[in-house]
């Protein structure tokens, strides 16, 4: 007799395993499938996002950030430092820590809900009343389904992937040793934090990328400081390039490419990030057995409600369209999970925050004053830096700004863009702005914290009016 559940959830990522403990609460009896296993060969829940992406990649990033602070910027403080060393293996083993912290607690969440961990890979085998799923040699039968696969990085063609030499964002989260010369391949979310990363350790850092514009999604007020900053730093970026060949030896790796102007040209590195793009994990899911809809690019094509074409079939975060983001993907997990419970929640996908955590962060949610004005609205911005913000000044992170984009006629704020060290934690006020319907003159009227980097956001909402007082 196979087993038998209300809710199967396919994938522990952060969407799957909120997805499945959201349905635990709601009285469903549940099971998950994960087969992930690590790099010491263990079963581990929380997908790329716990194991090989956010959380990782943020503890690499904090220890990179102190490093670096203690290296070269304490001398401001009037602290003098010496003798600063780097342990490598140390802070890998913090990480791996953190690592293990988190994913545990998966399991912790699991166990306290009553949420069956099927260890495997899921794949759908029959649909109908209900559908039955395969996980190893077991099969299991479930009215309802979410699938949360997730996606895997992108390779291109023609480069071999070895995890060692050269790397995607699993390898490139794990090297033994600081490489002396790195390269990147696409100036995206990736290639940024983690160039940032190694550059902080020592590395110097090339970062090749297709398109002619930088940080194309980002308000270009933003790309501008933020190319500012990063050149400043030490990052070389080409842009408008166009990769050849790859060749990788031991002794090093070559890259071959057009740079924007069609001339060839050659970087040599000890290692190489490929970071251009993530791809859906709906190959092996079996949707052919069942008739799961997947579009030609492997997205599993999905209503507003994360509806498949099945009945009772949902599908959920890097696998389904929208942003390839570990909270998009949670907060569709719990919509799925209510809907399933019969009750009404909803998403509003415009108000998704995006953050980059390079050194200065950028986080930003809603239209770009060049999107908006795209779309045909008028718009009136207001912007307000760092440099004169007490706060800011004693943190010593000073850099950046922050813009926000208003509707000229009803002052809504249609987006807020951040550059700055705490941008990550800024950027809440305008989703939760952005969220309410609020205005411009809403955020310059609520009563904000002395001194707080938080008064830079309200003097930028002044500002919209011209009226910033400390400027
Ligand atoms: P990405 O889409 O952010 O950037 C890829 C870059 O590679 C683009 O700029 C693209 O133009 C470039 N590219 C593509 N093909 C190329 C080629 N042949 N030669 C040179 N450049 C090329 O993708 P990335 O960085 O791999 O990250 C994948 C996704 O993972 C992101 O879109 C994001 O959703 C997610 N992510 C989010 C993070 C966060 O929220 N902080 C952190 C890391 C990843």
């Amino acid at each position: 007799m196979a087993q038998t559940f209300d809710v199967v959830v396919i994938g522990a990522g952060p969407g799957g395993y909120i997805a499945a403990v959201r349905a635990a609460q709601l009285g469903f009896k549940v099971a998950c499938i994960e087969g992930w296993k690590n790099a010491k060969g263990e079963l581990a829940l929380g997908g790329t996002c716990l194991n090989v992406g956010c959380i990782p990649s943020k503890a690499l990033l904090s220890s990179s950030e102190e490093y670096e602070k203690v290296g070269h910027h304490l001398e401001d403080h009037g602290i003098a430092v010496s003798g600063v060393k780097l342990d490598l293996a140390k802070m890998q083993g913090r990480k791996e820590t953190i690592v293990t912290k988190m994913t545990k607690g998966i399991e912790f969440l699991f166990k306290k809900n009553k949420i069956a961990w099927l260890q495997g890979f899921g794949k759908f085998v029959s649909g109908g009343a209900s559908y039955r799923i395969a996980v190893g040699n077991e099969t299991v039968e479930a009215k309802y389904v979410i699938v949360a696969t997730g996606s895997r990085a992108r390779h291109l063609p023609g480069i071999t992937v070895d995890n060692d030499l050269v790397c995607d964002n699993e390898g490139a989260l794990a090297f033994p040793s600081v490489p002396r010369r790195l390269g990147v391949i696409g100036a995206g979310v990736i290639g940024l934090e983690l160039g940032s990363v190694w550059r902080r350790l020592g590395s110097e850092v090339t970062i090749l990328e297709a398109l002619p514009n930088f940080l194309g999604a980002c308000d270009e007020a933003v790309s501008k400081e933020a190319w500012k900053q990063f050149t400043r730093q030490g990052l070389a970026i080409s842009l408008g390039v166009k990769i050849g060949k790859v060749t990788a030896k031991k002794s090093g790796i070559t890259v071959e490419y057009n740079d924007k102007d069609g001339a060839a040209q050659k970087l040599e590195c000890d290692r190489l990030i490929v970071s251009v793009g993530r791809v859906p994990n709906t190959d092996g899911l079996g949707a052919d057995a069942v008739g799961l809809k997947v579009d030609p690019r492997g997205f599993i094509e999905v209503d507003g409600h994360c509806k498949t074409n099945l009945p009772n079939v949902y599908a959920i975060g890097d696998v389904v369209r929208g942003p390839m983001l570990a909270h998009k993907a949670e907060d569709e997990g719990v919509m799925v999970a209510e809907l399933i419970a019969g009750q009404k929640p909803h998403i509003d996908y415009d108000t998704i925050p995006w953050i980059i955590y390079t050194s200065p962060e950028i986080a930003w949610v809603g239209k770009s004053e060049q999107q908006a004005k795209a779309a045909g609205l008028t718009v009136k911005t207001g912007q307000f830096p760092f440099s004169i913000n007490g706060r800011a000044l004693g943190l010593n992170e000073p850099t950046g700004f922050v813009k926000i984009v208003a509707d000229a006629a009803t002052d809504r704020v249609l987006g807020m863009h951040i550059i700055h060290s705490r941008a990550s934690d800024l950027i809440q006020e305008g989703v939760t702005t952005m969220e309410f319907a609020g205005a411009a003159e809403d955020i310059a009227r609520i009563v904000h914290g002395h001194p707080t980097l938080a008064e830079v956001v309200r003097e930028a909402a002044l500002n919209v009016d011209k009226r910033s007082l400390n400027s």
